[in-house]
């Protein structure tokens, strides 16, 4: 159904839940087969950030990132910031045996949930600025997760960003799920941040996120299933996964007027500049891909 030459990177999703357990080497060539040549793996807490690093270690698609969600932040320990150091740098390192590149791409997902308030405000607060911290200190961006505490998120991101804790040659980091209004969103920008966008941009009643999906520059859009959660229409109401990455694709492309195959280049591109991930491989696997069709 989807050309093979469009390429997409799923830049947010939780294959190493356990709702993929069954049925994970299926999920990742459904993936394949949509066109989905990477996945990033945002993690929720310290134990979920070693599944998403044992994952990716094997699996030359898949990208961790490690951190600890504010649902969790209760969970933060006098240890954990080292354990999470620990982490990335054995994971980096069992990656290069196994013959690829880095897998541990981002600190995420971090931030501030005060729609559910799993955590105490203030341990949130606290754990967010300590994973922005431990971002800068291991030189990787960060996925932030923002709800119902743009105005908190927002100090906290520019008091980083003024004490230098974002890298000034590289994005910030993604504003995962963007779903604050489109008159916040040039003040991320201001800060070096992408903005993510979901399933929710295409279900019958989405307006604000689409609105600000329109004022989002060229260089700065990303797309997320945030699989398992979110799925997309027509399938929601299912379990999501990355092969689902066109059909949010396909609807920000129609929302912007552009065609698919645009879309699919300028974000997969966004992505791998968001993450730092070299284009050599990309461009290898193109041509591995053009010299099997003519065989
Ligand atoms: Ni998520």
């Amino acid at each position: 159904m989807y050309c093979s030459q469009m390429i997409w990177f799923d830049t947010h999703a939780h294959i190493q839940d356990e709702d993929f357990r069954e049925d994970f080497p299926e999920v990742l060539s459904r993936a394949a087969s949509a066109g989905v040549t990477r996945v990033v793996m945002a993690a929720s807490n310290e134990e979920d950030s070693r599944a998403a690093c044992r994952l990716a270690v094997h699996h030359p698609m898949l990208y961790a990132a490690v951190g600890v969600h504010p649902h969790d932040a209760k969970t933060w320990g006098a240890g954990t910031a080292a354990r999470l150091s620990d982490l990335v740098q054995t994971a980096n390192r069992d990656a290069l045996h196994a013959g690829r590149d880095r897998c541990v791409v981002a600190c995420g997902e971090i931030g501030l949930d005060f729609h559910y308030d799993f955590s105490p405000r203030e341990a949130q607060r606290d754990v967010f600025r300590k994973q922005l911290e431990l971002a800068h200190a291991l030189d990787l961006p960060v996925i932030i997760h923002m709800r119902e505490a743009t105005e908190l998120s927002l100090s906290i991101l520019r008091e980083a960003h003024a004490d230098g804790l974002f890298a000034r040659e590289h994005p910030a980091g993604v504003i995962h799920c963007y779903s604050g209004s489109a008159e916040t969103v040039p003040a991320l920008l201001a800060l070096g941040f992408m903005i993510g966008f979901d399933g929710p941009i295409t279900f019958r009643k989405a307006r604000k996120p689409i609105e600000a999906l329109r004022v989002v520059p060229a260089d700065r859009l990303v797309l997320e299933t945030d699989a398992p959660y979110l799925t997309p229409h027509p399938h929601r109401g299912k379990r999501n996964e990355p092969s689902y990455i066109p059909l949010i694709g396909e609807k920000a492309a129609e929302i912007l007027g552009e065609s698919a195959e645009i879309i699919a280049a300028r974000t997969t591109a966004n992505a791998l500049r968001l993450f730092r991930i070299g284009l050599s491989r990309e461009l290898q696997n193109g041509n591995a891909l053009n010299e099997s069709k003519t065989v």
